[in-house]
């Protein structure tokens, strides 16, 4: 067997384990019927883990991570720790010791999958958010001044580099053309308050823009565009964007195809190990209960198989993903699914070994 993938599985906090093991046993259905190879190294991460030891992510777990061909994670984020320990010590810290600089989001309405919005269907969300992923206002520069004091002031500064935003531009110009669809690329940001970081951005753009005389490009502003995402979703085709714009839009975005349940994200570095995730939280009030929706992590299985180029076991994936959601599923949301969470996994996987 010449196409082998050693993939770092961190199942992590809440429900993150429970999603995992279906997004497994779905790579594992098609692994064999395509015949590849893939093998699952756990890696024990998380509120627990940090509780127990300390440590977030120690050392050598990390140079363990680091010799895999990707890494698959289910969510990070446990009530009993405080906030940012967890997100900074693990999921940021991969993000950017690995440089994944590009955080794809894919945002696509399945038939029979229902939505807040009325009068839009599968025909007007198919969209890609690209959102930057080493940067901006998430690269932890700042400080406190005078802090606990009633002088107290905290400033947390967004860094922008014209590398950062160049590298994250050219990659969306690529995956527009790619894609070819509407072959749009919208920049959104705020070029009318933030004067500096989305000068830099927009000036890129439009040079970077230039190597890309068939792509059509478009400037909104961040707020603008949040009212356009409800209104009229069908004007997007992949959106670029930095890492706290994107944050925000994607969590708005993700609503578009049914919610947290369904959106999965892609954290690449095209040129080193990729992280592959569903975008919500670890929800730990539905921890343990089997109920909540594995689809967005098996949807990241999805984009990890295509990102090894295993394009037939990922359109496979979607296929199946799309026959469940038609047929079988009467919600997508947490406990309204009319089956378990693991049930989702094998009807997905019977389809899958039944093609
Ligand atoms: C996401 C999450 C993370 C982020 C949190 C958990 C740090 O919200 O992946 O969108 O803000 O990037
Ligand atoms: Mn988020």
């Amino acid at each position: 067997m010449d196409r082998k993938y050693d993939i770092a599985v961190i199942p992590g906090d809440g429900t993150g384990p429970e999603v995992i093991a279906e997004g497994l046993k779905v790579v594992d259905a098609v692994s064999h019927k395509y015949g590849f190879g893939v093998f699952f190294h756990p890696y024990d991460l998380g509120g627990e883990q940090y509780m127990r030891t300390g440590e977030a992510l120690p050392e050598a777990v990390f140079e363990s991570i680091k010799t895999r061909n990707a890494i698959y994670l289910g969510a990070i984020g446990h009530p009993d720790v405080p906030p940012g320990v967890l997100e900074k010590g693990i999921l940021l810290r991969l993000r950017f010791e690995l440089d994944q600089y590009v955080n794809l989001r894919p945002v696509k309405l399945y038939a029979g999958v229902e939505i807040p919005l009325k009068d839009k269907g599968p025909d007007d969300i198919d969209l890609v958010i690209i959102r930057e992923n080493t940067e901006g206002l998430y690269a932890g520069a700042g400080g406190y001044l005078r802090r606990g004091t009633p002088q107290e002031v905290a400033i947390q500064e967004s860094i922008n580099t014209r590398m950062g935003v160049e590298r994250c531009i050219r990659y969306a110009f690529e995956l527009c053309r790619e894609r070819n669809r509407a072959k749009k690329l919208t920049l959104c940001g705020k070029t009318n308050v933030l004067t500096y970081a989305f000068d830099l951005w927009e000036r890129t753009f439009k040079e970077v823009a230039q190597a890309y005389p068939d792509i059509e490009i478009d400037y909104v502003h961040v707020d603008a565009l949040c009212m356009w995402l409800v209104k009229n979703p069908e004007v997007f085709d992949v959106i670029v964007t930095d890492n706290m714009f994107g944050d925000i839009i994607t969590d708005l975005a993700a609503i578009l195809q049914g919610g947290m349940g369904m959106a999965a994200g892609a954290n690449i570095n095209p040129e080193g190990i990729s992280m592959f995730e569903p975008i919500g939280g670890s929800a730990p009030k539905y921890a343990g209960q089997n109920i909540v929706n594995p689809i967005a992590a098996i949807l990241a299985a999805q984009l990890m198989l295509d990102t090894f180029g295993e394009t037939d076991a990922a359109r496979m994936i979607e296929k199946a993903v799309t026959k469940v959601l038609a047929e079988d599923l009467k919600g997508v949301a947490a406990g309204c699914m009319g089956c378990s969470t693991s049930d989702v996994g094998d009807l997905i996987v019977e389809f899958i070994q039944a093609s």
